[in-house]
C-alpha cells in the first residue's frame, strides 16, 4: 500500500472545504430552514407565513400583538422548531377563562353544549384567523347546522319552521358554550321573543290582569315550543289540555288567593259550558294578559253585582243574544220566564244586576242550563236551590222565598209587582228561544 502524496490530500481538503461551503450556502438558501428568529421578532415578517395574516378577522391580542409564539413554543430558542400544538380546550382556555359580558360566565352555566364539554373548540373557531366574525369557521348560520341539520331539514319541515329557525338564526334564542338554561337556552329569552313579536310586546305594556304563565318559571316556554308546529300557533299543547296542565290544581295567586281546580271542577260537574266542551279556554280568557279582570277577552264582571249595561257583559254577549236579557217581555229572547214576563231581565237589567256567575257556572255545573249548587257570597255559601222543570222550573233560595215560572201559563203567586206583564198579547208566542 503507498501513502497518499501531500498534494492529492490538499486537494481532498480543498473539495471537501468546496462541498461544505455549498452545502452550507444551499442550507442558508432552503425555504424550510430559516433561520429562528429573536423572540421580539414577528413571525409573520416579510414573507414568512403570509398564509396566517390573510384573514379579515386575526387572532391577535389587543395590543396587535402576535400570539403565534403562546401556542407555538419553540423546543429550543435558537431553533425553529416547535413543541406540538395542543388541540384541546386547555390551549384556549388558559387565556380565555371567561367569556365577554354577553355571555353567562362559566361558573354559572350547568349545561355546556357537547363540542364546548370535550374541548372542541376548533371545530367551530379557527385558531388563527378567519374571514368570519370571532373567528368562526363558517358563517354562523352554516356553523349551526352543519351538526344540527335536523333542527333545519326536512323533517322539520323547512317551510313551516319558525322564522328565525328557518332563518337559522340560532343565537337569537340559543347561547353557544355554555347556560343556566336547559337546551342552552338565553337567560333574557322574553326579551328576544318580545324583541321581534312587539303586538305582544304592547299587549303586555298595557294589560291590567297580568297571567302568572307568563311572568313565572320559563315564561314564554311554558306554553309554547321554539321550532315545533305540533299544534296552531307552536302551543305545547292542543287547546284545555294547555291550560290543564296548570290549572289542575289550585293555583295561588301573587296575593295569595287560591284559584279553583278547574281540572277536577270539569270531571266533577256533568253538564259543560259548549266553548268548554270543545276545549276553547281562549274563547273567553286570554293567554297574555288582558284589559278586564281574570284574562277575560272582553267585559265580564268579577263583583256579584253590577251596574248594567250590554258593555258590562260583552264576554257573553259575544255569543248569546242581548235580547234573553233586555227584553222585559218576550216569548221568544229566553226561556228563563214566567209567561211573558222576562225573569233575566228583572235579575238582571237593573242598575245593581245580578252577575249571570249569580246563577250560572261559566264551565260546568252538575244542574241543567249550567245553574250552580252554590255560589261564595262574601264568606259564605250561598244555595242557589234550582230544579229544571218540563215548562219552567223552581227556585229555593236564600234570595227570596220559593218561586215557581212557568211558560206557558204564568204563575201568579210570588209575581204581584209584575202582573201586568205576564202575558203580553201583542207579542208573537213561540216556545223555543233563539240560540
Ligand atoms: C390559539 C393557538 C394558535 C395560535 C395563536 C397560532 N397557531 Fe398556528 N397552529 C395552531 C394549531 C392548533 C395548529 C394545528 C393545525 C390546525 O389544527 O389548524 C397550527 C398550525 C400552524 C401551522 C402549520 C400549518 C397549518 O396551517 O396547519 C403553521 C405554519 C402555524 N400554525 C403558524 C402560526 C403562526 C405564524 C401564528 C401567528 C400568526 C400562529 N400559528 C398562531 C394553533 C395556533
Ligand atoms: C395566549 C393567549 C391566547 C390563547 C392561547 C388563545 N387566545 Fe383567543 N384571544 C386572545 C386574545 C388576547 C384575543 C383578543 C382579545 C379580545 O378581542 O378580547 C383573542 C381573541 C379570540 C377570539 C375572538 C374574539 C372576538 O369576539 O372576536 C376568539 C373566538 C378566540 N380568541 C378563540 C380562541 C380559541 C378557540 C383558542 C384555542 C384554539 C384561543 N383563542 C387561544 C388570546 C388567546
Ligand atoms: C359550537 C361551536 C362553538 C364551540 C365548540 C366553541 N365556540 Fe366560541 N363561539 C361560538 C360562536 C358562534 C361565537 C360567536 C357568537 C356568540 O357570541 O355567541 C363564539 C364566540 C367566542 C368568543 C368571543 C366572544 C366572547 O364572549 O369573548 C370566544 C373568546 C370564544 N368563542 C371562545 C371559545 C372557546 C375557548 C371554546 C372552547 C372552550 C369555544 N369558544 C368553543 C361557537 C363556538
Ligand atoms: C361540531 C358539532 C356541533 C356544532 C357545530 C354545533 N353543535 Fe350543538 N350540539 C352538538 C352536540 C354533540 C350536542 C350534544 C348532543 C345532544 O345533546 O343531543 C349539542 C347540543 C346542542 C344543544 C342542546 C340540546 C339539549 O337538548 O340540551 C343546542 C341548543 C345546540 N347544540 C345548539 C347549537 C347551536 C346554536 C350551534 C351553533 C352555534 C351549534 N349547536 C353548533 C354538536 C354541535
Ligand atoms: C325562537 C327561539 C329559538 C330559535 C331561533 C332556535 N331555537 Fe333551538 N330551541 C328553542 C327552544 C325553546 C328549545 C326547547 C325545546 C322546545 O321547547 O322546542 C330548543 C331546543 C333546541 C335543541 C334541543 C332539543 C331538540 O329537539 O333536540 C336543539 C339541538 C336546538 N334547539 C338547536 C337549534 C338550532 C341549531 C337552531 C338554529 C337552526 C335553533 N335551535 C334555533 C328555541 C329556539
Ligand atoms: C327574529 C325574530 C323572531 C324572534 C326572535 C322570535 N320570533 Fe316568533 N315569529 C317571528 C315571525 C316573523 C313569525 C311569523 C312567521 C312565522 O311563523 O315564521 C313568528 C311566529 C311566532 C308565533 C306564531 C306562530 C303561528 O303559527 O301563529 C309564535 C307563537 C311565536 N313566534 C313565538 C315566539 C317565541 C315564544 C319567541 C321567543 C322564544 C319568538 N317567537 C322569537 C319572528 C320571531
Ligand atoms: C299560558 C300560555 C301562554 C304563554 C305563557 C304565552 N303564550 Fe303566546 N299564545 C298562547 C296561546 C293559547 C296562543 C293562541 C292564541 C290564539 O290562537 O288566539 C298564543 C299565541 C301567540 C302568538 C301568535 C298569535 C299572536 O297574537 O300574534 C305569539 C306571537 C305569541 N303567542 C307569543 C308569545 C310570547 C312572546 C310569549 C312570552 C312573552 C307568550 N306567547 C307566552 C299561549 C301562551
Ligand atoms: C304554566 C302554568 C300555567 C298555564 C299553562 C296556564 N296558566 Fe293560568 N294561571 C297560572 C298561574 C300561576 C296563575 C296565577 C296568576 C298570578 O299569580 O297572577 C294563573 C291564573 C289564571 C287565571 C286567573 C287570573 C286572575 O287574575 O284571576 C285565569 C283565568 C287563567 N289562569 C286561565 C288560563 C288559561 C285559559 C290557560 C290556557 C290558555 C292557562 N291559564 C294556562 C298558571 C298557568
Ligand atoms: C264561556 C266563557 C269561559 C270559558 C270558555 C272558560 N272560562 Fe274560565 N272563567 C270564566 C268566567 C266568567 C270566570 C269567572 C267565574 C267566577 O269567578 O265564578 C272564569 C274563571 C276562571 C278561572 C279563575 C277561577 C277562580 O277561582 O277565580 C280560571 C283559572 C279559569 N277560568 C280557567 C279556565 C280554563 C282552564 C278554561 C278552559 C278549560 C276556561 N276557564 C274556560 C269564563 C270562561
Ligand atoms: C264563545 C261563545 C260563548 C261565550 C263567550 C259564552 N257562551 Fe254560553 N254557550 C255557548 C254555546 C255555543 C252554548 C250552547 C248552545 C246554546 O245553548 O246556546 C252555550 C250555552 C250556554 C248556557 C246553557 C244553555 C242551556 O240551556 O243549557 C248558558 C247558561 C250560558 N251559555 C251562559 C253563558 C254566560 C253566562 C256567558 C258569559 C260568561 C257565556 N255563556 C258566554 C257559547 C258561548
Ligand atoms: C237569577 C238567576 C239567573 C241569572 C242572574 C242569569 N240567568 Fe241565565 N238562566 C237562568 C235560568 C234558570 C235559565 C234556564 C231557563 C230554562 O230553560 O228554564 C237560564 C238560561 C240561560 C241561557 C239559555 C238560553 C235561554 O235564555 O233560555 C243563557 C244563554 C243564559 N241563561 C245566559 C245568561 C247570561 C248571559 C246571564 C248574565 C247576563 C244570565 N244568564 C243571568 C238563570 C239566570
Amino acid at each position: 500500500m503507498t501513502t497518499p502524496s501531500l498534494a492529492s490530500l490538499r486537494t481532498g481538503f480543498w473539495l471537501l472545504g468546496l462541498l461544505a461551503l455549498l452545502l452550507w450556502s444551499q442550507l442558508q438558501a432552503a425555504p424550510h430552514a430559516p433561520k429562528m428568529l429573536a423572540p421580539n421578532q414577528s413571525c409573520t415578517q416579510g414573507s414568512c407565513h403570509k398564509e396566517q395574516t390573510q384573514f379579515t378577522h386575526q387572532h391577535k391580542s389587543k395590543q396587535g400583538k402576535e400570539l403565534c409564539r403562546s401556542c407555538h413554543t419553540p423546543v429550543r430558542a435558537n431553533r425553529h422548531k416547535f413543541k406540538p400544538t395542543t388541540k384541546g380546550q386547555a390551549s384556549c382556555i388558559g387565556c380565555h377563562k371567561d367569556w365577554k359580558p354577553s355571555h353567562t360566565k362559566r361558573k354559572h352555566w350547568r349545561f355546556e353544549h357537547g363540542p364546548v364539554a370535550v374541548g372542541a373548540c376548533q371545530t367551530c373557531h379557527s385558531p388563527h384567523g378567519s374571514n368570519q366574525p370571532h373567528l368562526l369557521r363558517r358563517t354562523q348560520s352554516e356553523l349551526c347546522t352543519q351538526c344540527h341539520s335536523e333542527m333545519v331539514g326536512k323533517q322539520a319541515g323547512l317551510h313551516k319552521a319558525h322564522e328565525p329557525v328557518r332563518k337559522a338564526q340560532c343565537l337569537t334564542c340559543h347561547e353557544s358554550h355554555g347556560s343556566p338554561n336547559r337546551h342552552l337556552l338565553r337567560s333574557n329569552l322574553v326579551q328576544r321573543c318580545l324583541g321581534c313579536h312587539t303586538k305582544i310586546k304592547n299587549q303586555l305594556a298595557n294589560v291590567k290582569t297580568h297571567h302568572g304563565a307568563v311572568l313565572r318559571g320559563q315564561q314564554c316556554m311554558n306554553c309554547h315550543t321554539g321550532h315545533e308546529r305540533r299544534h296552531k300557533a307552536m302551543l305545547q299543547r292542543a287547546d284545555a289540555k294547555l291550560c290543564l296542565g296548570c290549572h289542575n290544581q289550585s293555583v295561588v295567586m301573587q296575593g295569595k288567593k287560591k284559584l279553583i281546580n278547574i281540572k277536577k271542577h270539569l270531571a266533577t260537574h256533568k253538564f259543560k259550558h259548549e266553548p268548554v266542551r270543545k276545549g276553547k279556554c281562549i274563547a273567553c280568557h286570554s293567554a297574555h294578559g288582558s284589559a278586564h279582570d281574570k284574562l277575560f277577552v272582553k267585559a265580564f264582571p268579577s263583583m256579584l253585582y253590577a251596574a248594567f249595561s250590554s258593555e258590562t257583559y260583552a264576554l257573553c254577549f259575544s255569543c248569546h243574544a242581548s235580547e234573553a236579557i233586555t227584553q222585559k217581555q218576550t216569548y221568544q229572547a229566553t226561556k228563563f220566564r214566567n209567561g211573558a214576563l222576562n225573569l233575566h231581565y228583572v235579575h238582571v237589567r237593573r242598575k245593581k244586576s245580578r252577575s249571570c256567575r249569580f246563577c250560572h257556572d261559566p264551565h260546568a255545573a252538575n244542574r241543567p242550563h249550567l245553574i250552580r249548587d252554590k255560589v261564595r257570597f262574601g264568606g259564605w255559601n250561598l244555595h242557589v236551590g234550582f230544579k229544571s222543570q218540563s215548562r219552567g222550573g223552581t227556585c229555593q233560595t236564600a234570595c227570596h222565598e220559593p218561586r215557581t215560572y212557568n211558560r206557558k201559563q204564568p204563575v201568579s203567586q210570588g209575581y204581584e209587582r209584575y202582573k201586568k206583564l205576564l202575558t203580553a198579547p201583542h207579542l208573537k208566542k213561540r216556545t223555543s228561544p233563539k240560540p
